[in-house]
């Protein structure tokens, strides 16, 4: 069976959860499970790759950024170090300064892809374009990519993608956007999975706002081919995000999500904290450095924010349907989503 047609996906969750253990439970669950790969260095995502085929011997894909165009700019990142300073200072961490890079080499990783024959590939905030879909499918790979309205998904398919996942407006984590500005990229799923279906000759998977057997039975009733979970994945047992995030999603029903893009300069659903309240006119465009310079600045803050248990310096990514999510083993939670897919 084609590794796409199953119903239930974990969707790609970079950073803190991109881990071997959450993968493997949810492929051998009858999952189709993706690694997201974006934030990992070359060497470790080939480790990670290697440690989730020793643990399953099921299909799994991996997610990576599509590279973006950024430039440098010393004002704007002055004026980003300053606003930096006292959430640094409060956690008695040194003043933040520039990083030797910012983001892991696209390059190096795709060929980690390709030296390790991973089979199925996604890509988030881009059009990989037909010659690199054509590529990685003459090397038997599948490619799948994501859209958050009827633009993204038509210009995907004009570049052969096999699959195309309709992101809507309610996901956690970033958005996946590519094509006009941020206002027309905000399509709930509701409204934007049925548009996708109509518009594209591909399966289409519906990612936002799907936490439990309804939301399932919803997508499916829009026409999605299968879809992509999130946020009630970060609540798994084999997700290993730190205490305070833990603790925070937890909590989720007492907390509002926004849409914040002050941590990596892309614009991103989460938890709302301090710093996000205190960031908030921070817009890409604006004062604020082309993404991923953000990204890189933040580190350390998110990482000493992590250590010192702090959920106010953390990127809380989190979806509207956080409340509907349930501590549980990631096989229990396939299960439950599952319940709901007739057929
Ligand atoms: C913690 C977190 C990290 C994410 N990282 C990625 C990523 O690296 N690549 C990607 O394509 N999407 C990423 N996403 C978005 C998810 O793949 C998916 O679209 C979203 O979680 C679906 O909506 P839901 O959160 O309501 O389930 C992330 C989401 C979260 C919550």
């Amino acid at each position: 069976m084609n590794p796409l047609q199953r119903p239930i996906w974990l969707a790609p969750l970079g950073g803190e959860p991109a881990c071997a253990p959450l993968v493997a439970a949810v492929a051998e669950a009858g999952g189709l499970a993706w690694l997201g790969g974006a934030y990992l260095a070359p060497a470790r995502l080939a480790a990670v790759i290697d440690e989730i085929r020793a643990l399953t011997a099921q299909p799994f894909g991996v997610n990576l950024f599509w590279p973006q165009a950024w430039r440098r700019d010393a004002a704007r990142e002055a004026h980003f170090l300053q606003m930096l300073a006292p959430f640094h200072a409060a956690l008695g961490l040194a003043p933040p300064v520039l990083p030797a890079r910012f983001e892991e080499s696209f390059d190096e990783q795709l060929a980690v892809l390709r030296e390790r024959r991973v089979p199925l590939i996604s890509f988030t905030f881009g059009d990989p374009g037909t010659a690199l879909v054509q590529q990685l499918q003459a090397g038997g790979a599948r490619v799948v990519g994501t859209a958050t309205n009827v633009p993204e998904a038509l210009a995907l398919q004009t570049s052969g993608v096999d699959a195309i996942v309709a992101q809507g407006a309610e996901a956690g984590g970033h958005r996946g956007s590519f094509l006009n500005h941020l206002d027309t990229a905000l399509v709930g799923t509701l409204a934007l999975v049925p548009q996708v279906v109509d518009a594209v000759q591909v399966p289409v998977i519906a990612a936002g706002g799907i936490a439990d057997a309804r939301g399932v039975a919803a997508a499916q009733a829009l026409g999605a081919a299968a879809v992509a979970v999130g946020t009630a994945f970060l609540l798994a047992d084999e997700c290993p995000v730190s205490p305070a995030y833990r603790a925070a999603l937890a909590a989720g029903a007492a907390h509002d999500t926004v849409l914040t893009a002050a941590f990596s300069g892309r614009w991103a659903r989460g938890l709302a904290n301090r710093y996000t309240r205190e960031t908030a006119a921070l817009q890409p465009g604006g004062a604020l450095p082309d993404f991923p310079i953000p990204n890189a600045l933040t580190r350390p803050l998110r990482q000493a924010a992590a250590r010192a248990g702090l959920a106010d310096g953390l990127s809380l990514w989190a979806g509207q349907a956080l409340p509907l999510a349930r501590s549980a083993p990631a096989a229990e939670i396939v299960r439950r989503l599952a319940a709901g897919w007739r057929g």
